[in-house]
């Protein structure tokens, strides 16, 4: 029977780019999909901009622009990731839009209905000067229990010591500088300590919907005591604040973390209510579809955010009543971390998924190499560079791409593109269909692939084994040829399909080589006929050079002069007491110097560099012809200050190609251990082009 599905992704703060991280849950998630869709079954995939909260309202006021300003800027950077990874959501909007405003309303009035909400006065820390309440990370002070300066309001970095941001001793608002005040406020609370709503979620963190250490982790929760007791959730926030208004209760917002799951209903009731589900053979509106018993609502999250969409989620929904549901499945990833190491959140890692398309590193290598690290559990995924460069190349290059390269000419050649008929040899990939289905139902996509992995082996050995190109020499033997070829083909296709979940593109330009329309899983259960005609062979896939992955992780600028290698405050004052100086690089020879063509040149414009903080993009004059080239100068220097100075250049550095495009040399600076950077120039007559020697 065919399913009805309706997934989601985590909303994505709006403030800031993808970083890879967003980019493996939705890696893993389309891959879900993209199988779920090969099995004739209907998927709604949809995610959108968690756009409301505090940090995005700061951020666009110290931009000077409107919060929805800054959402919508960064809403404009996303189809270009989305496609780029040929992620296939159905839609994406925002928790910023009518919709969201409606469901949240909506699903507020009904928990107030049912007795689920109240209010009570809280005492909180409130920055007289900014005129708002501060949460815990906009207050710093000294630690009350060691006296550390510039602690956060939650805990010390210095001796571990967890305490309330009333602790602090000397606390200041990170925002303003002002020391704040306590102040009393309403605040709405959801009571999630209720019985009916504990009594519910025993029962719904019970059986199959959750992994089992989510489903630990949600009990633990759950069964609390004491300090660790299940408490009841403010949901609420008071102006200036981005976010929903509360009804009836001026100057209160709904928490972010309110509107932003309902986010997930809000953007499948603008994908349904502007046609978008109609034009994919969906046909009731947007409630009946939601409560409808068969439909099924799966959201992929991060082990980040288990609590919201365990508990409080759950709850919500289930209390709001029809045509609310409560989620059918929440699967939880872990964390990617870069050569073993975290990446944090804001930041993401070493890995720009951005800097990657821009490489031109296919995005294929990367849903390759993912999914085959993935599986069901909560456990993190290492992207490491020599191992990526070694599993991509060795099997969907080495081994996968590789059996249609050995044989499809033969075909093309020989028998004018026409197969034979295949045989026998096809049965165990053919029965291999029902348990790599199962595989990748269950989110065991690195099993799924090391099974058709399995299946590629034995494809080559098999052309190994009866040794095409030694047929072909022989003309007695065409027929052998033939069969050779024509079973070897099959073989590719099944596993084409098996691949396409993780694959989408090379298996698109396997269906136009081999002649076939879009494969669905069921085509598994047939043969390509005698005398079905394959178009010749083009390259499917281009191994990974090492370079390219190592370019991935070069940082966006070389430093405008090589810095002294000296690091740390103490290591200089040392060398300050002993007057040494710094240590310098290995000698060189007047040889060596004179490879370096270090030219005078006039800077004629200079730019800042979208997305860069650092960067500035100069276009210089060395005396007739111009060059692009970016420096890492930006926090010396305003670019509009820049235009008509004179700079060196270093002329005949190989071109280096970066995120934002081509630095067609460098400029040479002056910089040390603390902060500065001063550019060299040459003294007054210089000209640019000139030799500096
Ligand atoms: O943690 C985050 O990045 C949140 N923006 C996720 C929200 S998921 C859902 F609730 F909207
Ligand atoms: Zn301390």
């Amino acid at each position: 029977m065919s399913r009805r599905l309706f997934v989601t992704t985590a909303l994505p703060y709006a403030n800031g780019s993808f970083h890879i991280g967003h980019i493996m849950e939705y890696i893993q998630a389309d891959t879900w999909v993209r199988f779920q869709r090969m099995q004739g079954h209907a998927v709604h995939f949809v995610c959108a901009d968690d756009a409301h909260g505090a940090p995005i309202m700061l951020k666009a006021e110290a931009e000077g622009i409107a919060p929805q300003a800054l959402v919508a800027r960064i809403a404009a950077e996303r189809p270009r990731y989305l496609e780029g990874f040929h992620i296939s959501f159905d839609h994406w909007h925002s928790t910023d839009s009518p919709e969201n405003v409606e469901l949240s309303q909506d699903i507020y009035r009904r928990l107030q209905a049912a007795g689920l909400v109240y209010t009570r006065a809280v005492e909180q820390f409130y920055d007289p000067v900014k005129g708002m309440f501060l949460a815990d990370r906009y207050i710093k002070g000294e630690c009350p229990n060691c006296g550390a300066p510039d602690q956060y309001g939650d805990a010390c970095e210095n001796c571990s010591s967890v305490y309330a941001p009333t602790d602090l001793k000397n606390p200041y608002s990170t925002l303003s500088g002002a020391t704040p005040v306590l102040k009393s406020s309403e605040h709405f609370f959801f009571r999630l300590s209720d019985p009916k709503c504990v009594a519910f979620l025993r029962t719904w963190t019970r059986g199959e919907r959750l992994q089992p250490e989510v489903a630990n982790k949600a009990r633990e929760w759950l069964e609390g005591t004491g300090d660790r007791a299940l408490g009841d959730w403010d949901i609420s926030r008071d102006a200036p604040y981005f976010g929903i208004p509360i009804p009836d209760a001026p100057g209160k917002y709904f928490y972010v973390w309110l509107d932003a799951p309902i986010g997930y209903l809000a953007a499948l009731k603008n994908y349904f209510d502007t046609g978008k589900a109609r034009a994919r053979g969906e046909t009731r509106a947007f409630a009946e579809f939601l409560s409808a018993p068969d439909t099924e609502q799966v959201h992929f999250i991060g082990k980040d955010i288990i609590y919201f969409h365990t508990l409080f989620w759950p709850a919500m929904l289930k209390f709001a009543g029809s045509p609310y549901r409560v989620p059918d499945n929440v699967y939880v990833h872990g964390f990617i971390t870069v050569s073993g190491e975290k990446m944090s959140k804001s930041r993401g890692t070493g890995i720009s998924p951005l800097r990657y398309l821009e490489l031109g590193l296919d995005a294929e290598w990367l849903r390759y190499y993912i999914a085959a690290k993935l599986n069901a559990n909560v456990e993190d995924v290492d992207f490491n560079p020599d191992d990526f460069v070694a599993r991509v190349n060795a099997d969907l290059v080495g081994k996968y791409v590789n059996i249609a390269a050995r044989t499809a000419g033969f075909v093309v050649k020989r028998f004018d593109g026409r197969l034979r008929a295949a045989g026998a040899g096809l049965a165990p990939f053919q029965a291999a269909r029902e348990r790599i289905a199962q595989l990748y139902e269950g989110r065991e996509f690195g099993k799924a692939l090391r099974e058709v992995m399995l299946l590629a082996d034995a494809a080559n050995q098999y052309v190994d084994a009866r040794r095409p190109w030694d047929l072909a020499k022989d003309p007695a033997r065409a027929a052998d040829l033939h069969e050779v070829c024509s079973e070897a083909l099959n073989m590719f296709r099944l596993l084409t399909i098996y691949l396409k979940p993780v694959l989408p593109q090379l298996a698109a330009d396997v269906e136009s080589f081999l002649g076939v329309p879009a494969l669905g899983w069921h085509d598994a259960g047939t043969l390509l006929p005698a005398g079905h005609a394959i178009n010749p062979y083009r390259h499917l896939m281009t191994r990974v050079d090492p370079k390219q992955v190592q370019a991935l992780f070069e940082t966006e600028a070389a430093p405008p002069a090589a810095p002294a290698p000296q690091k740390h405050a103490e290591h200089q004052e040392r060398a300050a007491a002993k007057a040494a100086p710094a240590p310098q690089a290995a000698t060189i020879s007047i040889d060596d110097f004179a490879k370096l063509d270090l030219r005078v040149a006039t800077i004629v414009a200079a730019d800042t560099v979208e997305g860069a903080d650092k960067l500035v993009r100069l276009t210089v004059d060395l005396g007739g012809a111009t060059r692009t080239l970016f420096a890492g100068i930006k926090s010396a220097y305003d670019p509009a200050q820049l235009a008509g100075r004179q700079v060196v250049v270093v002329a005949n550095l190989a071109p280096r190609k970066m995120r934002f495009g081509t630095s067609e040399g460098m400029i040479l600076a002056a910089s040390g251990d603390g902060p500065g950077i001063f550019l060299v120039a040459p003294d007054s007559g210089a000209e640019p082009g000139m030799r500096v020697k």
